[in-house]
């Protein structure tokens, strides 16, 4: 049986059946995966009905599986989490709720995870999508002197789970992860060059004055997050979808806090460093 790949928008994103993600898989469906990945940054598999652990053997064909660094985790499954609006999961939950501004995933650590997937479980009838902005074509995009003006800036990028997701903080407390990432990063394995900044978590160029950073991330924030950068998942639930994190950004619509929204969560982790 072989894939069928079908594109979801000019942006970035397609859509994967033809597949059975609850089977075992053969080398030559992954070397497909991984190809169609590299081409889409976002890939959405529907119709799938899987647990954690094919969630688990699925992620690892692209790596090894990253620990839940953020949240107390079951022993027996270190590497899962739920992300959810609802308290009764039983399982090690990051309770997410609403809208949520674009970011990269662990950015704010020295080694961010190459890639993750979402596991559609619950998902309300309205809002709660998730949109994905290309940052390869953002950063093509452009003008020229732009491109040299951010070719060796570096920024600082910072998170603090206990604060506002739609609000960007005013104060950096120094014992909360940061590190310092360049502003263009060379996806390791497509060669291409990405913008490597983020609304929720870049928080200051180095280097330069505090008017100067300003002025150069608020416009790479809104160049990035322009509609013709910008694809919205709207899910269905029993969809896995994973995202390349070393070139795209992320962020959530509302949604009504009585409604549920489920995700189960499994990270990759990457190899090689940021460069
Ligand atoms: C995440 C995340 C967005 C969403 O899991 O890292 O940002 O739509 N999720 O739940
Ligand atoms: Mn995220």
């Amino acid at each position: 049986m072989t894939i069928t790949v079908t594109p979801l928008s000019d942006v970035l994103g397609a859509a994967v059946t033809d597949i059975d993600l609850s089977r075992e898989l053969a080398s030559d469906t992954i070397s497909k995966i991984k190809e169609a990945w590299h081409e889409y940054t976002v890939l959405v598999f529907p119709n799938q009905s899987i647990n954690d652990e094919q969630q688990e053997k699925f992620c690892r064909h692209f790596g090894e599986l990253e620990l839940v660094r953020t949240t107390n985790v079951a022993n027996d499954h270190p590497h899962v989490m739920m992300i959810t609006n609802v308290t009764d999961t039983g399982k090690p939950t990051a309770l997410e709720d609403g809208e949520m501004m674009f970011h990269y995933d662990q950015c704010y650590y020295e080694r961010p995870c190459l890639g993750a997937t979402l596991y559609s479980i619950e998902v309300p009838d309205e809002g709660g999508n998730t949109l994905f902005a290309n940052c390869t074509k953002a950063y093509e995009a452009l003008p020229q002197k732009w491109k040299n003006r951010i070719s060796s800036l570096k920024a600082l990028n910072y998170y603090n789970y206990g604060s506002s997701p739609t609000t960007r903080p005013e104060n950096i407390d120094t014992k909360t992860p940061q590190w310092v990432h360049p502003v263009v990063r060379i996806h390791p394995e497509t060669g291409q060059k990405a913008l490597y900044v983020s609304r929720l978590m870049s928080m200051r160029i180095q280097d330069v004055s505090t008017e100067e950073s300003d002025e150069i991330l608020y416009y790479l924030f809104d160049h990035m997050e322009q509609s013709q950068f910008v694809y919205e998942h709207i899910w269905s639930v029993g969809e896995l979808l994973m995202w390349d994190n070393r070139c795209s950004v992320h962020a959530r619509t509302y949604f009504a806090p009585e409604k549920r929204r489920m995700m189960r969560r499994v990270t990759v982790r990457d190899p090689v460093p940021v460069i």
